[in-house]
């Protein structure tokens, strides 16, 4: 059987993985086209694999997932997000797996819609009556921060949150840095390193997530997230211990706001820059008036949903899922040794020619007839570890989207493509400055 050394790649290590950390997006669509669907690349001694297709991809993410575990960068996650759901692995992220996913049901989201539009609503109201200019990146960061606040703390108390909102926030800028520089070799004792601010920032938040889980179990039973992890029991009864109970809800506060506020961002850029999606979507909203919209309208909002799903398509807010494997296994007809990072790089695979007709294109029609098979659009990745929260963040992002289109309009005020900054997630490089004014 080939080995890693056998594929094909792009020579001259470290140089590599410098065009890489360059411009991570256009060297995984490169080095695709030229190599195929596997390539592979040296850098110190260690091999960085990338897998493109279907059936690779599922091998990865579902027929050998016990082989693999996530990759360092995410498992360095866990200073910050201790043994909680992203970041656990084996027999506890299985426990915790089935404890976590029943609260997250499509039957319990149906509460959430609730607090999902009403937010939408407090924003643009307030929004489109001081009219001015918006970063929409900014204001969407804030938008969902309230709600999964409010979704998971039930707490009204929102400096609290915002506070953690932000220390998690540095931390991960901080993460950012550890990873993509000399940061990564310095210890964490060191006082203002990146890791000694990570470090800090954990114990930050730790103190408050304990202080909001105190207030919470103060109060009595409700339909928030927080009570739903409190009562969670496993088949032998066990619950969450205080310890578990903070790294689910530190992990799942992380977890579902940032992407569903990229998704929102991206939406609302693509909807700017496409008139004829943006005029469909009002199309279908009229009908709805300004009556505030619920759970039960989700399923008739088909444009408002196909238009989430092409901008997650066009601009995937979770671009790349790495792994590796525990010892070693084969991918693709070919033998990885153990400790290999695979990665699987979800928006090449997105702007894939082969997987979607003129892929640079915001088609939203392409999702009304037809969906894509099951390993060519991962925006919520796949297999077991496929996210948590997706039925969730779906709901949110059309049920917000179209909150927002029912009250107010938004001029984009730099309509050309964003540039975009490939971090744990794709955020726009720049600020997104929209002026908003009543519908
Ligand atoms: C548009 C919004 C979202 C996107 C694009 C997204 C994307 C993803 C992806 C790609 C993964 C898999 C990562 C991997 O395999 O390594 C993931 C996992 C996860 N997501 Fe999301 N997510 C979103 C919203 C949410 C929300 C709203 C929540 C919670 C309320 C959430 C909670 C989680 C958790 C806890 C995991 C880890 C699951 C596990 O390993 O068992 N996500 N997400």
């Amino acid at each position: 059987m080939p080995s890693v050394a056998d594929l094909p790649g792009p020579r001259g290590g470290l140089r590599g993985l410098m065009a890489f950390d360059r411009d991570p997006i256009g060297s995984l669509a490169r080095w695709h086209a030229e190599f195929g669907d596997m390539f592979a690349l040296k850098v110190l001694g260690r091999w960085l694999v990338s897998v493109r297709d279907a059936a690779g991809v599922a091998e990865v993410l579902l027929d050998r997932q016990r082989v693999f575990q996530k990759d360092e960068f995410t498992a360095e996650l866990s200073r910050l997000l201790g043994q909680g759901l992203l970041t656990s692995e084996g027999d506890h992220w299985r426990g915790r797996r089935k404890l976590v996913a029943p609260t997250l049901r499509r039957g319990h989201i149906r509460h959430y819609a609730d607090i999902f539009v009403a937010h939408a609503r407090r924003w643009v109201e307030q929004a489109a009556a001081r009219g001015g200019e918006y970063d929409l990146h900014h204001e969407m960061m804030e938008l969902t921060l309230g709600i999964v606040a409010e979704a998971l703390f039930a707490v009204d108390e929102v400096q609290g949150v915002d506070r953690i909102g932000h220390v998690i926030e540095e931390a991960m800028a901080a993460h950012i840095q550890v990873e993509r520089s000399v940061q990564r070799f310095v210890p964490q004792f060191v006082p203002y390193s990146a890791k000694w601010r990570i470090d800090r920032a954990a114990r930050t938040v730790t103190e408050e997530v304990d202080r909001l889980i105190a207030i919470r179990r103060s109060r009595p039973a409700g339909d928030d997230l927080l009570w739903r992890l409190l009562e969670a029991r496993d088949e032998d009864g066990t619950g969450l211990d205080t310890t578990g109970l903070r790294d689910e809800a530190v992990t799942l506060f992380l977890a579902g706001h940032e992407t569903t506020a990229l998704a929102l961002t991206f939406a609302m850029h693509l909807l700017g820059r496409h008139p004829a999606a943006e005029a469909r979507l009002r199309a279908e909203l009229a009908p709805y008036g300004d009556r505030p919209l619920t759970a039960e309208d989700f399923p008739e909002l088909r444009w408002t949903t196909a238009v989430v799903e092409e901008t997650m398509r066009v601009f995937p807010p979770a671009w790349l899922i790495g792994r590796s494997p525990t010892r070693d296994v084969e991918v693709g007809g070919c033998r990885l040794p153990a400790g290999t990072t695979v990665m699987v790089p979800i928006i090449t695979m997105h702007h894939d020619p082969v997987r979607f007709a003129a892929p640079e294109a915001f088609r939203p029609e392409r999702w009304l007839d037809g969906r894509p098979g099951r390993w060519d659009y991962l925006p919520f990745g796949g297999g077991a570890r496929v996210c948590v929260g997706n039925h969730f963040a779906l709901m949110e992002a059309v049920l917000v989207l179209a909150s927002l289109y029912q009250r107010a309009r938004f001029e984009l005020l730099r309509p050309g493509r964003p540039a975009l900054l490939p971090s744990i997630t794709l955020r726009p490089a720049e600020p997104v400055p929209v002026r908003v004014a009543p519908a």
